[in-house]
């Protein structure tokens, strides 16, 4: 038999989706239509961005994925649509503006005590990237409005690795450093080798680029890329952030094109995520102002919290205040220049 078009998307199914409560209460609101479409609209892109998560997640896991192998590119590709469909999401945004407060107000009480905030896809998204429960904003309160199905679900999500988890395992597994042939001609700038000649030197580099003023980070360099506990806090271990710092330092090679860009992915998507935390939070003020939601929590003050503390690879974020000047990095020995190169 042919496939329809209609049967094939299951249209009967989505366009019967739509049961406003006022009509239901025979107060039919007009813009209630737009709040459920574009809600459904959410959440069909939460579950493409879980799709194409869940994929590159099992991609990471597996023990052998290689720098410059298909593997790897493949999961670069799939979060570089997970970039792009967050956009969309922070665009729909307007659409939902084109609401006042007025024609909300129609309808807002009909709806209590449902909200965003049981969207568990959402919560799924930050858990599968990486968000753990312990730095999450809210505790108390995150799953309290969630059905137990949904609430084991996360939980599990936020016991199985996660993408960042993954990420940091991968960095730490780059055989740069630990390949002491790569190092043996390279010119050495100070005497020191801890932890590694490469990173003594470049300590040294950054220590001079430093202004009078900014001698702190000297220390904040040694608890990110040297000392070696790591708290909840803490996404990337002291191994793997210089193994990112080095990616973004000489992604120039070959080699480290491809993971500069998962890198910079992962900051598309943190930044993405963010803009969209900043527009829903900025709409919410626009349309209900300081009251609190319809979840129930304080409104507009704690998506504030969620923006200020759900950046998820902030870790990467911040290795851009250790970057030297082109001119000033080390220059990289004969041999490992070929290892960087095509044909390593
Ligand atoms: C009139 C439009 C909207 C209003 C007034 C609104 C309001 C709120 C409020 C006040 C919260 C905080 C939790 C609460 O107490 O309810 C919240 C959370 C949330 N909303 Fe909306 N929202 C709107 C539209 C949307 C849309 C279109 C989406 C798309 C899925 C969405 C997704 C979410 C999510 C995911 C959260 C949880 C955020 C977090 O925990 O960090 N909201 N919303």
């Amino acid at each position: 038999m042919n496939v329809h078009y209609s049967d094939y998307l299951q249209l009967d199914k989505i366009l019967a989706a739509q049961e406003p409560e006022s009509v239901k209460l025979d107060a039919p609101a007009h813009d209630e239509m737009l709040f459920i479409i574009i809600h459904q609209a959410y959440e069909l892109w939460f579950k493409q961005i879980l799709h194409e998560t869940g994929s590159a997640i099992d991609t990471m896991k597996r023990p052998a994925i290689e720098d410059n192998s298909p593997d790897l590119q493949m999961v670069v590709h799939k979060l570089a649509r997970v970039g792009s469909i967050l956009k969309v999401l922070v665009q729909q945004i307007d659409i939902m503006e084109t609401m006042t407060p007025m024609d909300f107000l129609d309808f807002r009480d009909m709806l209590r005590p449902a909200s965003g905030f049981q969207s568990w896809q959402f919560k799924m998204i930050e858990a599968k990237l990486g968000l753990k429960f312990e730095n999450r904003h809210g505790r108390e309160y995150y799953t309290s409005q969630l059905r137990q199905p949904q609430i084991d679900l996360i939980k599990q999500a936020e016991t199985d690795q996660s993408f960042l988890e993954l990420l940091n395992g991968w960095l730490e597994r780059m055989p740069f450093f630990s390949e002491s042939s790569n190092w043996s001609y390279y010119n050495r700038i100070t005497s020191h080798s801890e932890p590694h000649v490469f990173w003594a030197d470049y300590r040294h580099i950054f220590a001079e680029s430093l202004a009078p003023a900014e001698s702190n980070n000297l220390e904040y360099f040694d608890k990110i890329f040297i000392e070696e506990n790591r708290g909840i806090e803490r996404g990337l271990s002291a191994p793997a952030s210089r193994a990112a710092l080095f990616i973004m330092l000489y992604r120039g090679y070959p080699m480290l094109q491809l993971p500069f860009q998962l890198l910079n992915s992962l900051l598309e998507i943190d930044e993405q995520l963010s803009t969209w935390r900043y527009r829903h939070m900025n709409m919410v003020h626009r349309i209900i102002g300081t009251r609190i939601g319809t979840g129930g929590s304080s409104g507009k003050e704690y998506l504030r919290g969620a923006l200020d503390k759900h950046y998820i690879f902030k870790d990467i974020a911040l290795l851009t205040s250790f970057l030297i000047e082109r001119r000033k990095l080390p220059q990289l020995s004969a041999e490992m220049e070929r290892r960087l190169g095509f044909h390593s």
